[in-house]
């Protein structure tokens, strides 16, 4: 093999499995608003994917259907309409949970408010011509994605084993959203990638794009936390700092900061593919488990 085919990417084939979506259901009616006992800030922390995902995987969706028809190969226009479907239903999964949020006292309209005009507007089809401008606005799209789902494939690789939340008596619902929503996410962690390289590939958008991805979900990422903590009805002075998201991955309720460091330079690597970082087999075994996934499987056509 040649120095330039060893840098490319390598996917690892026996992660890879056909796709679909599963019609999940949850019911939030015993949740309380702590659903990890006495720890609102690694609560809230893990919240904060509930405000942002509705609208992200929204905009995902969005974005994809306008890439179907240059998509020239087979397999990964199957796995471009497998991830729809499974997005579509993360998406809607989390918004399912809001309702119960204000139930609850806490009323997320005033943020995601912000994040609909992040993803729709700013993140939205501008009104480009036909041709070069318009393709490269779709093509940082597919690769800003990309970047986005190394870091929901992180997430739902982290939740499958954070076993640190079980022994916490964290809420069994919200756990089982997590963590089908996170096999999901390891189950097709690279399709983005994939398609980005299937249209692209640059090296100097991936990083670009992840630059940006990365900034952003930062930035979205702590004012959704701030969010939360000031305006959680059960606490007289919410707040939360890096601190406290330092403490949260000792205790492994969240990830920890290493870890997190450490993901750069995976995505940043010339020869990184998405396949070789989680476990396939792990994530289909929890969603042989998932008490949602399986009550979806059984009342789905042709299932059990
Ligand atoms: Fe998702
Ligand atoms: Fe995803």
């Amino acid at each position: 093999m040649s120095n330039t085919a060893s840098l490319r990417p390598q996917p690892v084939a026996s992660e890879h499995i056909p796709l679909k979506a599963r019609n999940v259901a949850f019911d939030w009616a015993d949740t309380p608003l702590h659903w990890i006992p006495g720890d609102p800030a690694s609560t809230h922390t893990i919240n904060v994917l509930h405000l942002l995902l509705p609208a992200g995987e929204r905009w995902f969706v969005h974005v994809y259907k306008q890439v179907l028809p240059h998509i020239h190969d087979p397999r990964l226009r199957a796995d471009v309409i497998g991830f729809i479907g499974q997005e579509a239903m993360h998406s809607q999964a989390h918004d399912d949970v809001l309702p119960h949020l204000r139930a609850l006292g806490l009323d997320p309209e005033p943020y995601t408010a912000q994040v609909d005009w992040f993803f729709e507007k700013l993140l939205g089809d501008r009104t480009l011509p036909p041709g070069r401008a318009r393709r490269w606005w779709l093509l940082e799209r597919v690769a800003t994605i990309a970047a986005i789902e190394h870091y929901t494939a992180f997430l739902g690789d982290w939740v499958l084993n954070a076993e640190a939340l079980d022994a916490r008596g964290a809420d069994p619902t919200m756990l089982d959203l997590l963590r089908w929503h996170g096999a999901e996410e390891v189950e097709h962690r690279s399709v983005a990638f994939d398609l980005f390289v299937h249209l692209d590939g640059s090296y100097r958008r991936r990083v670009r794009t992840w630059a940006t991805a990365f900034t952003a979900l930062v930035f979205l990422w702590q004012r959704g936390i701030r969010f939360f903590m000031a305006n959680d009805p059960s606490l007289l002075d919410g707040r939360a700092g890096f601190r406290d998201f330092l403490r949260g991955g000792r205790q492994g309720v969240l990830p920890t900061a290493g870890a997190m460091v450490r993901s750069v330079p995976q995505y940043l690597s010339r020869t990184y593919h998405p396949s070789q970082h989680g476990s396939t087999e792990q994530a289909v075994a929890y969603l042989h488990r998932s008490p949602a996934a399986v009550a979806a499987e059984a009342t789905s056509p042709g299932g059990a």
